[in-house]
This record gives structure tokens, C-alpha cells and sequence, in this order.
């Protein structure tokens, strides 16, 4: 019987291994597909270059294959301007594997070993007349074999040699690649470069990122316009301060690195974005005065590997010679140790348009000394130590373009009561954790234009988003909000808030309303049709509010509550809505979990910190409710297993019981027959 079960297998074995017979011995170009004139084969397990591709094919993609060396005679395609080959475990290219592709534009070997056969592979580069993009990344490459590698390479535009062993580079490194315009050598291990750009006067983006050097001193490269250092250990970067040449740099980026002093910039140049977040940059002006200092030094001398002393003289404590910032547009200082703004710093630059300045060290802000321009979109300083904001009504009516304001995280006590009102093109204001109200409408038309330790938002029309946590906020006045369109409102952390009346007037525009850790008990969210995102963690709720169930929410918070369930009835009503929903944290009862199991088999549900959440039995144990496969307790009953327990204890016990009795009752036979047995004689007692 179990044969014949088995022959319906066989024959199907037959036939798909006839079937499956012809496909694998058909030429390896099958595995290609051809589109227009290239032909992809990648991830197709090939050994080797697949033949009979067509002749006059262009492009030639093998990626993520198995092909360790290019043979001499493997590529006979006369128009082949693109070959890639990367992630191969190639070891070498063959002296004269391109002899009939000398059109070769584009080649990219990322991700192999050319480190083993770098010598022979640099033989056949060297024959590709028209090489313009040659990416080499990956490879283990080390200082020699790159220039072995890169030598005549006259025609190349764009290398990238990212993520090799490169530890120093100097002249030989890039000697012949006269026409280079890109350079990647981000994650390498780079701890010094010397003299090496000086024989490629046409670069123009050079990416050092993640790599370990140590300064950048003596910059003068002036046609550069993208300049990536980020991810280093540099303590200085100081351009020649003598060319009277215009750099052409528009980005620099100097991110997490080492930086005590602001960059010595070119003094004449384009630049638009500089980015230094992450470093240890103050201003040092007060240390500028001769008169109290007067033995500082203001040289710096630099040493290289060939102990070469090279002198930078630098006004180091001359804050006034910072170089040409004249075109920035983007200045990112963000977690820096700037305590204020060198007189005249930013009003030398007039096109600034987002200036970050999160996590500093500023203690006041005046704007109007600042004088800040009117193309101003964006300002952070959030996370300082700023008191009090100073500004006039007409340093305000400057601010026309200013669209994102955070002054979150500082010790603001004291504001422009019509600071925000005066700026029209305000969409959103983050004043979270700092000590500043709301005025009562009548308090706020007393104190026109003087500083005020609350704000007026009333009719602010612009405004879309508005973020007040933590603002020790309790009673929000009823007209607070009329006349806005919010689109977010926080106004989480308010221990004791009263705000169910005054956001009223927001329900035909609000989605996202932020009241955790409120101590709200009650609230009426019907109005709120708009709503798409709601979060009243912390608030020790012991039901979901009914009138959340008719709302179109799909991001709902609801962590550490009192809930002991959602009924299904509720459950029933989100489960279509919900997106994202968080429900750690509160005491749920592990026999009314069917909620639980609806959320888990709604496919579109995202239940996050779902390990976290658990329930508890009726023993009051913490469960995770991850780990019941199925519910615990019958389907409506509350019975729990605990009864089953108490059930099933004395049966367990009396078997064990009746089993102790059998076995003493036949032993005694049992151990006679083992020992006549062993005596293999037969004995009488
Ligand atoms: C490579 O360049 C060297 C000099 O840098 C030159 O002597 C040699 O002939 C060049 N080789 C080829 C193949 O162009
Ligand atoms: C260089 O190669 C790395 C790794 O393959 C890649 O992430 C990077 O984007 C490449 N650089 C450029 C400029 O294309
Ligand atoms: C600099 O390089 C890093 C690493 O590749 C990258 O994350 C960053 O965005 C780059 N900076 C700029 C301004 O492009
Ligand atoms: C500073 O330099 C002057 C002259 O070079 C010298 O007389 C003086 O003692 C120095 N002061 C200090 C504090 O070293
Ligand atoms: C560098 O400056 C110091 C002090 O000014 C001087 O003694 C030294 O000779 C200078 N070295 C070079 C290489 O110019
Ligand atoms: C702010 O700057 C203006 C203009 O420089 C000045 O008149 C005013 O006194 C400053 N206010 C404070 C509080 O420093
Ligand atoms: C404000 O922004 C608009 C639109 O982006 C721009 O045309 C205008 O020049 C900006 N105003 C100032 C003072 O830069
Ligand atoms: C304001 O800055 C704080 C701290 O830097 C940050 O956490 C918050 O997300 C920012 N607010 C907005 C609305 O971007
Ligand atoms: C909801 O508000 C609480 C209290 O401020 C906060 O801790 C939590 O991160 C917020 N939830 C979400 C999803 O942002």
C-alpha cells in the first residue's frame, strides 16, 4: 500500500527534472534579460561572462555573481560602454581584458577583492583610453595598491575608493588623474593627507567622511565645491588666509568632529551651507583683549608624518576674522558650546535662511542687536539657557519669512507678549518646557509691546502647529484659540489642564491633539472630526472614551493607564482605523483579551511596544500577553486556570497515590525474581 501512495511523487519527480534538464543546459546568457541594448545579469550565480549576448550591446550588469577573475578573451563587445561587477569576489582582470572594449566609459568593481590582483588588474585599466567613472569601493585596498591601481588613469572623472584600508595619502596617491571631478573616500582609515590634490585641479566634490583625521590645515583648494569631513577627528580647519582668489565651496561639512574654535573659512568665498553640529565650538572674544591676555599665543604650528613643521598663523582669538560668510544660507551649530554671537556674526550674513542652534550654551537673544534677516525661514535654539528673548515691534516686522520657531528646553521667563503674533508667516512654534503661559486676552491688551511672562495666540492665522508641553499650564483661557487653524496642538505634560472648553474652537481644523499626563478623566472628542491622531497616555483612564469610536483615528497613544480592557464592541469600532496604536502599561485582565486578538490579526495594525504589554490573572501574576498563544479563560467566562489547577492537583495526586501503593504491593516479587535471576540457581527460602 505505501508504494502506490509513493508513485504519484515519483512520476511528478520525473517530470520536472525532464522538464528542469533542457533550461539548465541552455547557454548561461538565459539567465540575462536584455532591454534595449543592456543586458542584467545579476544575482544569476554566474562563473563566468555569459556568451552569445549580442554584439552590439552597451551595458553590462553581472552584479552579485560568482566571476573571480575577467580572462583576456571574455568580452568581445565593441560598443560596451558600461560595465558592472559588483559584490563578485573578483580577484583580478586579466592584462587584456578590455583589448576589445575600448569604449569603456563606466566600470564599477565595488564590493570585491581586487586587493590580491591589484597589480595585474592595474595593467588592464590602464588600456581603457576613455575611462570616466571608476567606482573601486570595497576592496581592501591599502595606500600602494591604490596608486598602482589609479596610475595613467588621465581620462578618469569620478573614483570612488570608499570603504577601503587607505591609511595616508600624498602626491603619488592621485598623480595622474588630472581630469578627476569626484572623489569618495569616506570609511577609510585616513589619518593624514599631504600635498595629494595637488595634482587634481579639478575636483570639485571630495568626500572624507569616517575617517580619522586629526586637522585640515593650509586648505586652499579653491575650485572645490563640496567639501565632506564629517565623521573625523579634525581640532582645526584653517584655509589659507593670504589667496586672494575666490573659493568656489558652497557645502562644507565639518559634522561630529573635534572643532574648538569656529572654522577659519576662506576670506572670499560662495559658501551657502556649513554644517558643524557636534562639535566643542565657543567664541572666544573676551579673550581678544590685549590689555588682559596680552602673552596669548596666535600661531599654531602642525607636524607631519615627514615631521615637516608647517606654520598657520591665525587670529585665534580674533573672532572677527572668521572668513567670508557673506552667502550662508543654512549655519548648523547644533550641540555646540556657543554661549552668544560675536558682535556684528550674524548680521554679516544677510541670506541666512535656517540658523540651528539646539543644544548651545546662549544665555540671552537679542534680536534686534542680532539683527537677523528677512530671509530668516527657520531658527532653533532650543535646548539653551535662554531667559528672556529681546525684540523690538520693528526688528519683528523684519522676521516676515520666519516659518519655524523652537524655543523649547530653556529657562524662559520672559517674552514679547506679541512676539509670535507679529510674525505672519508662522506655522509652527515649539515652547515646550519653559515657564511662559497664556495671557488672559484683557491682561495681554494692557501689556501691548512691553515683555510679558505669557503669550498671546489668539487669531493667529498662519499657524498650523503649536507645541506647549511642560508648560506648567492649567487653566487655558476660553478664547485662547479662536480665530487659528491648528493642525497640532501638544499640550501633553500639563498636570491638571483645563483645556476641554478652549480647544473647541480648533475642532474643524485639528488631527493631532497631544493631552498625555494631564490628568484628564472625562473628555468629549465628538466635535473633533478631524482628528487622526490622538495621545492621552498617563492619565490614568479606566475606559476609553466613547466618543473617540465615531473619529477616523489611526495613531492613538494610550500607555499607562488604569484600562482592564477594551470591549469588544470598541475594539471593533478602531480596528479598521488604527494605523499605529501604543497599549503598554496598563492593568488589562488576561481573561478579557479578545481585543488584543483582534488588534494582532488587523493586518494594518501596528501595535508598537507590543512586548511590553501584559494583563493580569486572577492570582493578580503580570503576564506578557505576547507570550499566551490563545486566550486563558473560556470565552466570555472570567474562570481562569487557576481552577483548573485546583482540579487537577488531587487528581495528579491520588494517581500518584494509587501508583505507590501498586508498586509496594508487587515489589517484593519483583526483587525476587531479579535476584534468582542473577544467582541463575534456583534457591528456596
Ligand atoms: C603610464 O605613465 C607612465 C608615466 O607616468 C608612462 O611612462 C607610461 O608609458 C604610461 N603607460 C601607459 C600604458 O600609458
Ligand atoms: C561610493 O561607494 C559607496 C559604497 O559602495 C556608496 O555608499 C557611495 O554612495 C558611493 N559614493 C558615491 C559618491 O557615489
Ligand atoms: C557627508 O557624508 C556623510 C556620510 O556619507 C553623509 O551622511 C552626509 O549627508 C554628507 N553631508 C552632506 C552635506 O552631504
Ligand atoms: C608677557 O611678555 C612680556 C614681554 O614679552 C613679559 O615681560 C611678561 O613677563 C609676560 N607676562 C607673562 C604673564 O608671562
Ligand atoms: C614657526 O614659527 C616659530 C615661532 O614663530 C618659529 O620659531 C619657527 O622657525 C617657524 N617655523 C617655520 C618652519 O617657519
Ligand atoms: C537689545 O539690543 C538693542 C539694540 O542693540 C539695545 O538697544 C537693547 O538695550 C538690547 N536689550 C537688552 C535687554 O540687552
Ligand atoms: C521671503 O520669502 C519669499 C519667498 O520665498 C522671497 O521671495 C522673499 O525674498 C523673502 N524675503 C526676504 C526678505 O528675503
Ligand atoms: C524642538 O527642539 C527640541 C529639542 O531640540 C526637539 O526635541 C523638538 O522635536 C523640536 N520641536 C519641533 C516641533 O521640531
Ligand atoms: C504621548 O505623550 C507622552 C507624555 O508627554 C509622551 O511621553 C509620549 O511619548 C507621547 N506619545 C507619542 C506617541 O508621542
Amino acid at each position: 500500500m505505501p508504494i502506490h501512495g509513493l508513485t504519484p511523487i515519483l512520476l511528478c519527480f520525473l517530470v520536472v527534472w525532464s522538464i528542469q534538464m533542457p533550461v539548465s543546459s541552455h547557454p548561461q546568457h538565459n539567465r540575462c534579460r536584455l532591454i534595449q541594448r543592456a543586458a542584467l545579469c545579476n544575482n544569476a550565480e554566474l562563473s563566468s561572462v555569459p556568451l552569445g549576448l549580442p554584439n552590439n550591446i552597451e551595458e553590462l550588469q553581472l552584479n552579485h555573481n560568482h566571476i573571480q577573475t575577467l580572462p583576456d578573451d571574455s568580452l568581445h563587445y565593441p560598443s560596451l560602454g558600461t560595465l558592472s561587477l559588483a559584490g563578485n569576489n573578483l580577484e583580478k582582470l586579466e592584462s587584456n581584458t578590455f583589448q576589445d572594449s575600448q569604449l569603456l566609459q563606466s566600470l564599477n568593481l565595488a564590493e570585491n577583492s581586487l586587493h590580491i590582483g591589484y597589480q595585474e588588474t592595474s595593467h588592464a585599466l590602464m588600456k581603457l583610453p576613455g575611462l570616466r567613472a571608476l567606482d573601486l569601493s570595497e576592496n581592501k585596498l591599502e595606500d600602494n595598491m591604490a596608486s598602482v591601481l589609479l596610475q595613467n588613469l588621465t581620462s578618469l572623472e569620478y573614483l570612488n575608493l570608499s570603504k577601503n584600508l587607505l591609511l595616508r595619502l600624498d602626491e603619488s596617491s592621485f598623480r595622474d588623474l588630472i581630469q578627476l571631478k569626484e572623489l569618495d573616500l569616506q570609511r577609510n582609515m585616513m589619518f593624514e593627507i599631504d600635498g595629494a590634490f595637488h595634482s587634481t585641479p579639478k575636483l570639485l566634490r571630495l568626500n572624507l567622511a569616517y575617517n580619522y583625521l586629526p586637522c585640515l590645515t593650509d586648505f586652499h583648494m579653491t575650485q572645490l565645491v563640496v567639501l565632506n569631513a564629517s565623521h573625523n577627528s579634525i581640532e582645526w580647519f584653517i584655509s589659507r588666509q593670504d589667496l586672494q582668489d575666490a573659493f568656489h565651496l558652497e557645502t562644507l561639512d565639518l559634522t561630529d568632529n573635534r572643532l574648538l574654535f569656529f572654522p577659519f573659512l576662506p576670506s572670499r568665498s560662495h559658501l551657502r551651507n556649513l554644517y558643524l553640529s557636534h562639535n566643542s565650538i565657543r567664541f572666544y572674544e573676551h579673550l581678544a583683549d590685549d590689555a588682559i591676555f596680552p602673552n596669548l599665543t596666535t600661531s599654531v604650528q602642525f607636524y607631519n608624518l615627514n615631521s615637516n613643521v608647517s606654520n598657520v598663523t591665525a587670529q585665534l582669538w580674533d573672532d572677527g576674522l572668521h572668513g567670508d560668510i557673506s552667502a550662508l544660507e543654512i549655519l548648523d551649530l547644533r550641540v555646540n558650546q556657543v554661549a552668544y554671537f560675536p558682535q556684528g556674526f550674524i548680521r554679516k550674513m544677510p541670506a541666512l535662511s535656517r540658523l540651528r542652534m539646539c543644544t548651545n550654551c546662549l544665555e540671552t537673544l537679542n534680536l534686534t542687536s542680532e539683527q537677523l534677516s528677512g530671509s530668516l525661514y527657520e531658527l532653533d535654539v532650543s535646548n539653551n539657557r535662554l531667559k528672556q528673548i529681546v525684540a523690538d515691534e520693528g526688528t519683528l516686522t523684519v522676521l516676515g519669512n520666519l516659518t519655524y520657531l523652537n524655543l523649547s528646553l530653556n529657562d524662559l521667563e520672559w517674552l514679547p507678549s506679541r512676539l509670535f503674533t507679529s510674525l505672519p508667516s508662522l506655522r509652527s512654534v515649539d515652547l515646550s518646557y519653559s515657564n511662559i503661559g497664556i495671557c488672559p486676552t484683557e491682561a495681554a491688551e494692557a501689556s501691548r509691546g512691553n515683555i510679558s511672562a505669557c503669550v498671546v495666540w489668539k487669531n493667529m492665522v498662519s499657524l498650523r502647529q503649536l507645541y506647549l508641553k511642560g508648560c506648567r499650564l492649567a487653566r487655558i483661557p476660553p478664547s485662547a484659540f479662536t480665530g487659528m487653524f491648528l493642525t497640532d496642538l501638544e499640550l501633553s505634560d500639563n498636570p491638571g489642564l483645563i483645556a476641554e472648553q478652549s480647544i473647541r474652537s480648533l475642532s474643524r481644523t485639528l488631527q493631532h491633539l497631544g493631552i498625555g499626563n494631564t490628568e484628564i478623566q472625562e473628555f468629549d472628542f465628538s466635535p473633533f472630526q478631524r482628528l487622526k491622531s490622538l495621545n492621552i497616555s498617563r492619565n490614568s483612564l479606566t475606559h476609553l472614551p466613547s466618543s473617540l469610536l465615531s473619529l477616523d483615528i489611526q495613531l492613538l497613544d494610550l500607555r499607562d493607564n488604569k484600562l482592564s480592557t477594551i470591549p469588544s464592541s470598541q475594539a471593533n469600532a478602531l480596528a479598521p482605523k488604527l494605523r499605529t496604536v501604543f497599549l503598554a502599561g496598563n492593568p488589562y485582565n488576561c481573561c478579557q483579551l479578545q481585543w488584543y486578538w483582534m488588534f494582532e490579526t488587523t493586518k494594518t495594525i501596528n501595535m508598537l511596544g507590543k512586548s511590553d504589554i501584559s494583563c493580569q490573572d486572577v492570582t493578580k501574576t503580570t503576564l506578557r500577553v505576547e507570550f499566551l498563544q490563545s486566550p486563558l479563560c473560556g470565552d466570555e467566562s472570567g474562570e481562569s486556570i487557576f481552577w483548573y489547577l485546583l482540579l487537577f492537583v488531587p487528581i495528579c495526586l491520588s494517581f500518584v497515590g494509587i501508583s505507590i501503593v501498586f508498586l509496594l504491593t508487587f515489589r517484593p516479587k519483583l526483587l525476587q525474581k531479579s535476584i534468582k535471576k542473577k544467582y541463575l540457581k534456583p534457591t528456596s527460602y
